[in-house]
C-alpha cells in the first residue's frame, strides 16, 4: 500500500452492468480500494452528478422519448459532467470512480436501441475528446437473473428497467464485445456470484489492471 500521492495523476474508473447486475453494492467496493492506496476519490454518476445532468437524468429516466434523442441527451448530460466533475477531479491527482460512463450509451442506445455504434462513438469523441477510462467494471449477469433482482425490489420501475429480457441480451451482447476487444481496459466480473465473492474479484483484478510501476 502506498503512502498519500498527491503527484500521480488521477485514475478513472468505471462500474457498468445491466440494470439489476448488482452495482450500487459493489460501488462503495471501488472507492474504498483506491483510498487505501492512499488516494483522494471522487464518486460520481451519469446520467447526472452535476445539476443539470441530474434534471436531464430525471427526463431520460421517466419521459417518453425517441432513441436518438435519448443518446443526445446522455451526451449532453456528459459534457457537463465531463468539464465540471470527471476533467478537474483528474486534473487535481484525485481519482474518479463513475457509475456508468460512454459504454453505456454504446450498449444501451446502440445495442440495446439500434443506434449504429459509430454515430455514438462519433459524438463521444466530440464530448470527450481524449477520455478513456483506465478500468471499467463490468458486473456480468444474465438478464433472467437481473430482472428477478429488479422484481424482488418491489419499487416503481424506470423507464429502462421496464425494457424486456431481449432488449437486455443485446445490452449485455454490447458490453461483452466492448470488453473483449479491450481487455487490458476492462474487467468482467460473475455477477451471480455472492456480494462478497465479487468485491474479492474487483479487488483482484483492479489490483492486476491497476498496477503503478514503483518509481511513479
Ligand atoms: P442507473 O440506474 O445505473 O443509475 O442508470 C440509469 C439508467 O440509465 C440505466 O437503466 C442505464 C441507462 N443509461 C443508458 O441507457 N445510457 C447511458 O449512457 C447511461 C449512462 C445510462
Amino acid at each position: 500500500m502506498s503512502s498519500l500521492n498527491p503527484y500521480r495523476p488521477g485514475r478513472f474508473v468505471v462500474l457498468e452492468g445491466i440494470d439489476g447486475a448488482g452495482k450500487s453494492t459493489q460501488l462503495q467496493t471501488l472507492v474504498d480500494f483506491l483510498e487505501a492506496d492512499g488516494r483522494r476519490v471522487v464518486l460520481t454518476r451519469e446520467p447526472g452528478g452535476t445539476e443539470i445532468g441530474e434534471m436531464i437524468r430525471t427526463l431520460l429516466l421517466h419521459q417518453t422519448m425517441r432513441p436518438a434523442t435519448e443518446a443526445l441527451l446522455m451526451f449532453a448530460a456528459r459534457q457537463e459532467h465531463v468539464l465540471q466533475v470527471v476533467e478537474p477531479a483528474l486534473l487535481q491527482g484525485r481519482d474518479v470512480v463513475c457509475d456508468r460512463f460512454t459504454a453505456a450509451t454504446l450498449a444501451y442506445q446502440g445495442g440495446g436501441k439500434g443506434i449504429p455504434l459509430c454515430r455514438l462513438e462519433g459524438l463521444a469523441d466530440w464530448v470527450h475528446p481524449g477520455l478513456h477510462p483506465d478500468v471499467t467494471v463490468l458486473i456480468d449477469v444474465p438478464p433472467e437473473v437481473a430482472a428477478q433482482r429488479i422484481a424482488r425490489d418491489n419499487r416503481q420501475r424506470d423507464r429502462f428497467e421496464q425494457e424486456d429480457v431481449e432488449f437486455f441480451d443485446r445490452v449485455r451482447a454490447t458490453y461483452l464485445r466492448l470488453a473483449a476487444t479491450a481487455p487490458t481496459k476492462w474487467l468482467i466480473v460473475d455477477g451471480t456470484k455472492s456480494a462478497e465473492a465479487v468485491s474479492t474479484e474487483i479487488r483482484n483484478g483492479l489490483n492486476r489492471l491497476l498496477q503503478v510501476p514503483e518509481f511513479q
